[in-house]
Formats: C-alpha cells, sequence, structure tokens
C-alpha cells in the first residue's frame, strides 16, 4: 500500500457526541497524513467532549458547529461543503446519529449535510455495549446497511465505561486502512464468503480437553481481508481469543461436530468456504461426567475420528468455491497436491510448520496450488498474506465462473 493511500480524497469528517470523540483528532492528523484534506463538523453534543480548536488546528481548517454560523455560511456554505466531499465519514457515530440517518432527519448541521451530499457515507459506531445490542440501534443499522452505508466496526474490548464487548471506536489506524483498501478492487463484491478458523476442542472430561496449537489468527485475517474486498463474511470460530475483524458475522464453537453443524447448515448460502480451522481429526469415544482420578496405571483413551467437514461440504450439491489449508512438517507439495485432489477443493494453502512459521506465529508462508497451477506466497505477516491470499482465491474464482 502506498504511504499516501487517499492522496486528493476530499473527507467530511462528522464528530459526535461520545468520549470516543479524542479518538477522531488522532484520526484527522492520520488521514492527512494518508493524503486527504479533511473539514470537520461536530455536532454540539461533541463539543463537550473535545474542543473546535483541536479540530482546526488538525485540519487546518476552520471547524463547524452549527448551521446557523453566518460567517462560516458566508465563507463555503452547507450545501457547498456537501458537494465538495467525496466522501462523508462519521465517526464515532452514537446511537442518536444513527437513528437520525436512519430516519432521514436533518435537525442539525451534520443531518443537513448527509441528506445533501452525493458521496458515500461511511459511519464508524462507538458506545457502550448494551447500547449497541439494543435492536433499536441493530435495526437502524440494518436500515442504513440496505441503503449502501458502509459500516466500519465497532471494535471489541473494554469500554470507557468499564463494559467490557463490543462498541468501542476502531482504531483511527485501522478505519485509514479499510478506506485504504476500499479504494483499492473490490473484487468481491456481492460475493458471500464463509471462513473458518482456529482450532476445536474435544472434552474428555469437565475439565480436560485435546486441542492444538492453532491461533485463529490467519483465518481472522483471511475474513478480513475478503471483507476489504468487499465480501459478506460469515467466520466460523473454534475457542480463540481474538476479536471479531470489523464488519464480519461470527459463530462461535468449541468441538469439530459443533464446528460441522455451523458450516454445513451455512455453506449453502455462501459462495466460497475457505477452510482454515485445525479442525481436530479425533475426539474421545466418550466424554467422562466426572473428573477423571489418576489411578497409578497407564490410562488409555480410545478416540474415534471426527468428521472431515471440508470433504463433506464437498460432496454438496451446488458447493462453495472450497479453498482448504494444510499443514504439513514433511513434504509440503506432495501432500498438499494429494489433499486437494482427495478433498476436491479447488484450491489448497500450504504451509511448512516450523518453529519460526505456521501455528503460534504472526508471520507466515504459502504455496499455492490448484489445478494446473502452484504459486508460492513469500514470508509475510499474517494480515498481508491473507489480502494476497484473498486476491488469488479472487482471481480463480473469477475464472471459475467465466469457464463454468
Ligand atoms: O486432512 P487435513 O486435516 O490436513 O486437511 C486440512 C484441511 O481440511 C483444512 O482446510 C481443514 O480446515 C480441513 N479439515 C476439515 N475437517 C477435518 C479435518 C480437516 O474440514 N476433520
Amino acid at each position: 500500500m502506498s504511504d499516501v493511500p487517499l492522496q486528493g480524497l476530499r473527507v467530511l469528517l462528522g464528530v459526535t457526541g461520545g468520549i470516543a470523540a479524542y479518538k477522531s483528532a488522532d484520526l484527522v492528523r492520520r488521514l492527512r497524513d494518508a493524503g486527504a484534506d479533511v473539514r470537520v463538523v461536530m455536532t454540539e453534543n461533541a463539543t463537550r467532549f473535545v474542543g473546535a480548536l483541536t479540530f482546526q488546528a488538525l485540519s487546518g481548517h476552520p471547524v463547524r458547529t452549527s448551521l446557523w454560523d453566518e460567517s462560516a455560511e458566508a465563507a463555503m456554505g452547507h450545501i457547498e461543503l456537501a458537494r465538495w466531499a467525496d466522501l462523508v465519514l462519521i465517526a464515532p457515530a452514537s446511537a442518536d446519529v444513527l437513528a437520525q440517518l436512519a430516519a432521514g432527519r436533518a435537525e442539525d448541521l451534520l443531518g443537513t449535510l448527509v441528506l445533501a451530499s452525493k458521496a458515500p457515507l461511511a459511519v464508524a459506531p462507538a458506545m457502550n455495549q448494551q447500547m449497541w445490542a439494543h435492536a433499536a440501534v441493530q435495526a437502524n443499522l440494518e436500515t442504513l446497511r440496505q441503503r449502501g452505508v458502509r459500516i466500519l466496526g465497532p471494535a471489541s474490548g473494554s469500554q470507557a465505561c468499564g463494559d467490557v464487548g463490543d462498541g468501542r471506536l476502531l482504531e483511527p489506524a485501522e478505519i485509514i486502512e479499510m478506506l485504504a483498501a476500499e479504494r483499492g478492487p473490490r473484487p468481491f463484491a456481492g460475493v458471500r464468503v464463509l471462513v473458518s478458523a482456529g482450532p476445536t476442542y474435544e472434552d474428555i472430561d469437565p475439565v480436560r480437553y485435546i486441542g492444538n496449537r492453532s491461533s485463529g489468527r490467519m483465518g481472522f485475517a483471511v475474513a478480513a481481508a475478503a471483507i476489504e474486498a468487499g465480501a459478506r463474511v460469515l467466520l466460523v470460530a473454534g475457542p480463540v481469543d481474538l476479536p471479531t475483524p470489523a464488519g464480519a458475522a461470527r459463530i462461535d464453537v468449541r468441538s469439530a461436530r459443533q464446528m460441522r453443524d455451523a458450516i454445513i447448515g451455512a455453506a449453502p448460502e455462501h459462495d466460497i468456504f475457505i477452510s482454515a480451522a485445525a479442525v481436530g481429526d479425533y475426539r474421545p469415544q466418550s466424554i467422562s461426567p466426572s473428573k477423571l482420578k489418576k489411578s497409578g496405571q497407564p490410562l488409555a483413551l480410545e478416540l474415534i475420528q471426527n468428521p472431515d467437514i471440508l470433504a463433506e461440504v464437498s460432496g454438496l450439491v451446488g458447493r462453495p468455491f472450497l479453498v482448504g489449508f494444510a499443514a504439513e512438517t514433511d513434504d509440503l507439495e506432495h501432500q498438499a497436491r494429494d489433499k486437494l485432489e482427495r478433498k476436491g477443493l479447488d484450491m489448497i494453502a500450504a504451509n511448512r510448520v516450523s518453529t519460526t512459521l505456521g501455528f503460534e506465529r504472526d508471520e507466515n508462508a504459502l504455496l499455492l496450488l490448484w489445478a494446473g497451477g502452484r504459486e508460492e506466497l513469500g514470508q509475510a505477516d499474517k494480515r498481508s498474506l491473507a489480502r494476497t491470499l484473498v486476491d488469488r482465491i479472487a482471481r480463480r474464482y473469477a475464472a471459475g465462473l467465466a469457464a463454468p
């Protein structure tokens, strides 16, 4: 990505009332560093959290806070400002502004500008997790989404009010990255992508399980990259401690059989299935209802094989385009090509598991294989590797649509 990915983009930034408004100051600086020209409009409530002067200094332009400012109207009237914008970005977007936007009300300057502008609208919500979960907020969001408004985030984590959950404003750097990615090609626009990620846990008794060392980072990065490429993404995640990529729907599961049920249920509604989960191959034949005790003797666990989810999806009528992963310690290409053919996949991403790459690591390298082709994707951090992988999947997917 270039150093100035938003070069020349005219951003009208709306700042609404919420404690996250302090992050918008950093956002303005970063937008400008990325090449954008920024004009800031604050709601009256926002000015209670951060002073207009801060945004004026950072944006290099006067900040508007009211429809009824005669000198500002004389300089650049609000209709002119609405026409000027290439993008209207509201960050943070409070629950109240989402309601105002959904209803199409023009009761203040920001609401008026949104209605008066033809520019695309993106909102980065920020609010208490309970408010975020409220049916009224979710209904407003759905209205906006259906109207083509881009919803950026929110992130989850600890909140200013002490709660933990969804509703944090995305970090300014993430917002910039998403805007930049959207200016690039969007090969997955309108495509529905199902991604599985993380390990599975197979319970032995109420306190013990068999798991594996998958961190889920590769699959989560693939989900984020698919969203940037324009896809609607459902992420089925094993037990991992990772935030949901902004914009993804998520189902959490624990065992291989739970993952199977979620995937088989969702597969018919998806165009592409990227199976990045490290599904446990075996599970204990039975789960002990009480904690197993030491007996002084060796303990034999009877293990039975789990369903192969990917192979099962491959057998579905009208199955999605299938991308598997293969983590191998030896004989990588041969093993992976064998899996590609045996499981009836369209593409496989193979990675060598070692002490520096693969499981529990930030970096990875992949060997992509498909019928009649191969490509090495060199060592990189999982996020950039995921972007390249998604680009290659999109190409193979498009090639398949062109030549059914
Ligand atoms: O056979 P192997 O486990 O190496 O295959 C790896 C690929 O198959 C991965 O894409 C993984 O998500 C998928 N898989 C599966 N169900 C299993 C085992 C693996 O979907 N039970």
